[in-house]
């Protein structure tokens, strides 16, 4: 069914996967992270926690490989800097407040919420976008699979569905049809193109165990 993952869907908790939906809604609107696993990645949260919110701290952020020293206020989203300073704008901006997914990097192979993560939490982790899973000049098998499967429409959310597919796979290199729909369902597709967007990840899937 089309909707078959729609946002009615997202709160479930099941196994490791728990939503990132269900475990914001779990933690609170206050809530700074949000994992598809359950498992609190690394972050500086001391750092986090010390700072005045307007305060100039200097991050120094691994993202896609390369170290970026910046200062920053201590109240920027990592998604604010990833595109207003670093210029990494693959990772978009819709509603700013965990709910949608567009947003979604991974953070030491996780998928989270860049627009619920604040730079300073990010610092001492592997960050990664939608730009690091390039395959040199050619796409990389998520990008493929999702072109292939014509797995959107606008292509507004489908960064972060991409970024949520490849740290699905990356925990579970073979999901089942339902377990990519749970592994899935943080991210929202206004377009409706969740079918295609299942048929995308298991053909991703099957393109990295090619690999
Ligand atoms: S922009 Fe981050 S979840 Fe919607
Ligand atoms: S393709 Fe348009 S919102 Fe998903």
């Amino acid at each position: 069914m089309e909707d078959e993952m729609g946002p009615g869907d997202r709160n479930s908790k099941r196994g490791w996967e728990i939503t990132r939906r269900g475990f914001l809604k779990t933690m609170g609107s206050g809530a700074t992270i949000a994992v598809t696993s359950g498992l609190l990645p690394m972050v500086d949260t001391a750092m986090a926690a010390e700072a005045k919110p307007e305060e100039i701290v200097r991050v120094d952020l691994l993202i896609n490989g390369s170290q970026y020293h910046l200062m920053v206020e201590a109240r920027w989203s990592l998604l604010y800097v990833l595109r207003e300073k670093i210029g990494l704008t693959g990772s978009k901006v819709g509603c700013e407040r965990g709910e949608c997914g567009a947003c979604t990097v991974l953070i030491n192979s996780l998928p989270r919420y860049a627009c619920m993560t604040l730079a300073v939490e990010a610092q001492g982790s592997e960050i990664v976008t939608v730009e690091g899973l390039m395959d040199g000049e050619r796409l990389g098998p998520v990008q493929k699979a999702f072109a292939e499967q014509d797995a959107f429409q606008c292509g507004y959310c489908t960064p972060g569905q991409i970024m949520a597919a490849d740290g699905l796979l990356r925990a579970n290199p073979s999901p089942s049809p339902d377990e990519i729909r749970r592994g899935m369902a943080g991210n929202i597709c206004r377009c409706g193109a969740y079918t295609h967007i299942v048929k995308a990840v298991a053909q991703a899937a099957e393109l990295k165990r090619e690999k």
